[in-house]
């Protein structure tokens, strides 16, 4: 991959790129939106992402191609507002860069930069951390930096916060940043604290996007985060992590029913991941696969972040032969199913989930069986 992105890189700027940089994709197993309340998360980095490539510029000119669009957007230092529309792809990497000085680093002035990609846009597999931890690993890179893993990590997370207005947790970016093959990603979000966990062999990832995506998807993140912070504040903690399902039960009364569901989500989906760390610490797959079909009942009933899509792939695929468990992955609102199944769950079984989808929807969802893969680095 390196030598391709160098060959395109060349065939956009004329010239070799001086710094490439990989970050892959990411599943969420399970510990659904309790990063930002300070709960604890699973993730897989997955064995594809987002390469970046650079070359520095004399002249101070900073441009930006992808090799999903056409020629190079160039963006003016003093003009770093946010990008809308097609080339919104930019702020990526522009949240970066505005980020850097924030944690000692100099962003770099002048540069060609371009990105390639080979995840599936849209899927929930977080093609937006891959690009802004590529992104920061090449400019710190230019800038002779080399900061702690963790650092690389917040920078991406500061990006999509500050710069492209998303209030999510350390999720997509500390897997991105901590991921290795063979193994899952547990992150402590209150520390951070990062460890990896060993992934049985017999467990497959596969991933079954249904395209859809709700028009609000990203008010209704927001709208989440907000509903979270006030449950939390009626009960009289900062971060719902504080508290657990027996008090949350007791002081049902302060709470609103909405509230409620909110807050049982997740105190229990909290509760889930410490149970799955121990299940998969035994080898038990079909507790873990239990876990992960409880998280998406708990989405679809209690945070009401699923869909209809979404709910009918989980029925389907967990009365599906060698399928331990399944459940939405990542925001909700749209996008993709997670199966973990067996070894022996192949195309048979994959045929029949497919036809059973489109005869009720009408369409077909792109299936992608994925491995676990590394986390980011200079290459
Ligand atoms: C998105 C966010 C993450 C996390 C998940 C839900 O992927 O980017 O930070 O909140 O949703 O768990």
């Amino acid at each position: 991959m390196k030598s391709l992105i160098a060959e395109k890189f060349h065939h956009v700027y004329g010239r070799s790129p001086e710094i490439v940089a990989y970050a892959p994709g990411r599943i969420e197993f399970i510990g659904n939106h309790t990063d930002y309340n300070g709960g604890t998360v699973l993730g897989a980095a997955l064995d594809r992402g987002v390469w970046v490539a650079i070359a520095g510029r004399a002249d101070g000119r900073r441009q930006f191609a992808s090799d999903q669009r056409g020629a190079p957007v160039e963006v003016r230092a003093e003009d770093m507002a946010k990008r809308a529309g097609a080339t919104s792809w930019v702020n990526y990497p522009l949240g970066v860069l505005a980020a850097m000085p924030g944690f000692g680093a100099k962003a770099p002035a002048g540069f060609d930069f371009l990105a390639m990609s080979n995840l599936p846009a849209g899927a929930g597999l977080s093609s937006s951390a891959a690009i802004e931890l590529a992104s920061a690993l090449a400019f710190l890179e230019m800038a002779g930096e080399r900061p702690p893993r963790e650092i690389v990590v917040k920078i991406g997370k500061h990006a999509e916060n500050n710069f492209v207005g998303v209030p999510c947790g350390i999720l997509d970016q500390g897997v991105s940043g901590f991921g290795q093959k063979n193994r899952l990603v547990w992150i402590d979000c209150r520390g951070p604290v990062f460890e990896t966990v060993p992934l049985p062999a017999d467990a497959h990832f596969w991933i079954f996007n249904t395209h859809t995506k709700h028009a609000l998807v990203d008010g209704l993140y927001a709208e989440r985060h907000r509903e979270c912070m006030a449950a939390a504040q009626a009960l009289g903690v900062g971060l719902l992590v504080e508290t657990d399902a027996a008090a949350v039960e007791r002081d049902q009364a302060r709470l609103t029913p909405e509230a409620f569901k909110r807050a049982k989500h997740i105190v229990d989906e909290i509760a889930r991941v410490a149970e799955s760390r121990s299940a998969l610490a035994r080898g038990d797959l079909a507790a873990v696969g239990r876990l992960l079909t409880a998280s998406h009942r708990s989405s679809q009933f209690l945070f009401e972040n699923s869909t209809a899509e979404l709910d009918f792939l989980v029925d389907v695929l967990t009365a599906t032969e060698h399928v331990f468990g399944a459940r939405l992955t990542g925001g909700g609102f749209g996008g993709a199913v997670m199966a973990m199944t067996n070894g022996a769950f192949g195309e048979a079984q994959v045929q029949a989930v497919v036809a059973a989808y489109r005869a009720r929807f009408g369409a077909a969802p792109d299936v992608l069986h994925t491995q676990t893969g590394d986390g980011a680095t200079l290459l």
